[in-house]
């Protein structure tokens, strides 16, 4: 994200030092994590110390200071889950994508996350993708996940490729076997 796009957030919401957090949540969604360069960008400009910034960054779970992927995993690894076999979808996942809980593939395509409890208990165990909810997932179910979103990774490069503004579809459809449920993501507290 270059000065430019960064002073249209600001001006956006007009310089207003109280608007920090908005701010900060404009600049996520653009790069997916805040990075220290613009985070030095924004202290200088809403004159607010660089501290500060980095409090806020790291007290809300929505903020990330490091790079994430396209696509967030989330996998429940509460007590309703982890009875179900929950473990066993995060070996599955940190096997197939070459990281541990907690970190981003090299190509960026995926952040894996170990969540206590997303509210959907009865369906466990549960894996969320970007605010998608899986409910019963097995090991053998993470293949046909994972292809669904590489595809979709796949298509919007292309997209983006050709220069159109086509808006891909969001409807999506559900991974074989699993129950999809409609709902927000549930973001834990600290
Ligand atoms: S324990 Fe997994 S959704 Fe509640």
């Amino acid at each position: 994200m270059n000065n430019k796009e960064v002073n249209a957030i600001l001006n956006k919401y007009k310089r207003d030092q109280s608007s920090i957090i908005a701010i900060l949540q404009d600049i996520q969604e653009g790069e997916r994590y805040l990075p220290r360069d613009v985070l030095e960008y924004v202290a200088q400009k809403l004159d607010i110390s660089l501290s500060k910034i980095y409090y806020l960054s790291t007290f809300y779970q929505a903020f990330s200071l490091e790079p994430r992927g396209k696509h967030i995993i989330n996998v429940c690894v509460g007590t309703a889950c982890h009875v179900r076999g929950a473990a066993k979808l995060v070996d599955r996942l940190e096997g197939d994508l070459k990281i541990s809980a907690g970190g981003t593939t090299a190509d960026r395509t995926f952040s894996l996350e170990s969540v206590n409890c997303l509210g959907a208990c009865a369906l466990g165990p549960v894996v969320v993708v970007d605010g998608e909810y899986f409910g019963q997932m097995g090991p053998e179910k993470i293949d046909d996940l994972l292809q669904k979103y590489q595809k979709k990774s796949r298509k919007k490069v292309k997209v983006s490729a050709k220069s159109t503004r086509t808006r891909q579809s969001k409807k999506v459809s559900a991974v074989k076997g699993t129950k999809k449920v409609k709902k927000g993501t549930k973001k834990r507290g600290r």
